[in-house]
């Protein structure tokens, strides 16, 4: 880790600034110490923060840490069975991916659930020193060999051991966000997918996959060979946990037709439409009077009356209705 990440850096529960103690540096890189905020303390290890020990982990992220121990070393020699499965190049499916965040030499990536760091690499090879590539995962066994993969490009390089529903970074802070096969591990995929639209800027890029039998695939032999073989398949597809802030959002199942790609331009809050507008039709008023302007209900004979009132005043049933009950209200309020 480098001092300077302090400056993104933040307590992943608190959201607060984070400072560092007893740190064993080699020049601007701290191969030790301690972060801290007021109660909490995070050690580096190996160069990277700590944000997750083991014994704060449960659920699903403790497995993940367990299991991705276990195959750490044998992963980057295996890895090619998910691609081989369903007749796919893994480099082609990976770089079509990463095609999607839209980088530029100088873009500020962070990589979630980076693995061994496969992909990494290619997204590594696309920045120059001007560039920035964070890395987040859950195992310290896996994330040491993305460590020493991305090492030799230009690009500033962070590495840091935490848990993706609980991101340990400022808002807004980069340009571009990543995650291949990771989702389904989280303890709270809903928590995770909020967390990435907040360390993205407005206007930046999210991407993420995961493996999911599509729902017209559910009953087929081919969908429940996959789920058979292992229930993550079969997991809910990731429509209801996209965040407000996602604009311009592209699915689309691939790698088989069994795993979800999601990808979307991060806005601020929830869209605003011009909802003001007049809507030149019989019924008159905006999208807002509509929604906003409900009335108790009224008499099917003074519906009847209005309706033909507004049409013999020339006026659409907003204006007759909201100019009739503005009047009356006015007259009574004195
Ligand atoms: C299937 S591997 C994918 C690795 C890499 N992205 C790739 O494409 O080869 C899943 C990764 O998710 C990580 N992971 C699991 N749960 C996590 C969590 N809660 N937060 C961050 N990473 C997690 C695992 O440690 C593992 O490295």
């Amino acid at each position: 880790m480098k001092q300077s990440a302090l400056a993104v850096y933040r307590c992943p529960v608190s959201g607060g600034a984070l400072r560092l103690e007893d740190a064993e540096k080699l020049g601007e890189e701290v191969n030790s110490g301690t972060l801290l905020t007021a109660d909490r303390r995070y050690p580096i290890e190996k160069g990277m923060p700590v944000f997750a020990a083991t014994e704060q982990l449960a659920g699903t992220a403790r497995f993940a840490r367990n299991y991705y121990a276990s195959i750490a070393d044998s992963y980057d020699e295996n890895v090619h069975v998910t691609f081989d499965l369903f007749n796919e190049s893994e480099l082609e499916v990976r770089l079509s991916m990463i095609n999607l965040l839209n980088l530029n030499p100088h873009s500020k990536v962070l990589e979630i659930s980076a693995g061994t760091g496969k992909d990494s690499e290619l997204i590594a090879k696309r920045l120059d020193e001007s560039g920035e590539l964070w890395l987040l995962d859950i195992s310290p066994d896996m994330l040491v060999q993305a460590k020493a993969k991305i090492r030799k490009y230009p690009a500033r390089t962070e590495a840091a051991i935490g848990d993706a529903c609980h991101l340990p970074y400022g808002d807004d802070y980069f340009d571009a966000l990543y995650c291949f096969s990771g989702i389904g591990h989280f303890n709270d995929q809903k928590a995770a997918l909020k967390e990435m639209a907040r360390v993205v800027r407005p206007g930046g890029r999210v991407v993420f996959l995961e493996k999911n039998v599509p729902p017209w695939l559910r009953d087929t032999e081919y969908g429940k060979i996959l789920i058979n073989n292992n229930p993550m398949f079969a997991d809910p597809d990731p429509l209801a946990l996209i965040p407000v802030e996602a604009r311009n959002v592209g699915i689309r199942w691939i790698l088989g037709n069994a795993h979800y790609v999601v990808d979307y331009t991060v806005g601020t809050g929830a869209p605003v439409g011009n909802f003001d507008l007049e809507l030149p039709s019989y019924r008159g008023g905006s999208f807002n009077t509509r929604y906003f302007g409900k009335v108790e209900g009224i008499t099917k004979e003074s519906k009847a009356l209005y309706e033909k009132a507004a049409k013999k005043c020339g006026m659409s049933l907003h204006e007759w209705l909201d100019s009739t009950i503005k009047e009356k209200a006015l007259k009574d309020l004195g």
